[in-house]
């Protein structure tokens, strides 16, 4: 009937304008997507190339669900480093975690995080260092040593690491 094939036409019509508003929608969603991996390329960019020379990249570790409060994990970096990372409160971003090179700087020895303590310890000549990495007590603290530190990011629910991938001296590092 022709007041039905009107009413469809209508139909039809709005149909084709909620279309196009919603690609251009869509298209808008994409042009802010393309400008957030935009940045995220020159921060990437960044990362891989710094102004030292060495080349460091962002290394996948665990979800954030999977690192438990108290707890901790042990890394291998590209270039060898011993790496413990800890998460030490509740919360869901790269600060509620810590990085640290698991290498006493006393002498070597692996040192491992006490969430009971809230401190980092090294059993070969009771080294202690503080949530941070400074060192507290033992050889380390008397030689004013404390452990690197790594950054951590938060992305999307998942834990990365920067890390050197390659040195320019051609080492491998502690
Ligand atoms: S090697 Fe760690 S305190 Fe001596």
């Amino acid at each position: 009937m022709p007041m039905e094939e009107h009413h469809h036409d209508l139909t039809d019509d709005v149909g084709e304008r909620r279309g196009f508003l919603g690609a251009m929608a869509t298209a808008m969603m994409a042009g802010g997507l393309i400008g957030g991996y935009g940045t995220f390329a020159t921060y990437a960019g960044r990362f891989l190339y710094p102004s030292g020379g060495d080349k460091t990249s962002w290394q996948f570790l665990a979800t954030v669900d999977q690192l438990k409060i108290g707890s901790s994990i042990p890394f291998e970096t590209p270039v060898g480093s011993k790496v413990v990372v800890a998460r030490q409160s509740e919360g869901s971003t790269a600060e509620d975690f810590i990085a640290l090179s698991s290498v006493c700087p006393h002498l070597g020895c692996a040192v491992h995080w006490e969430s009971q303590n809230n401190r980092f310890f090294c059993p070969c000549h009771n080294g202690a260092f503080d949530a941070s990495g400074k060192a507290t007590e033992g050889p380390p603290a008397a030689a004013n040593q404390s452990l690197k530190r790594f950054p951590l990011m938060v992305e999307n629910g998942l834990l990365f690491i920067k890390v050197p991938t390659e040195s320019v001296r051609g080492t491998r590092e502690a």
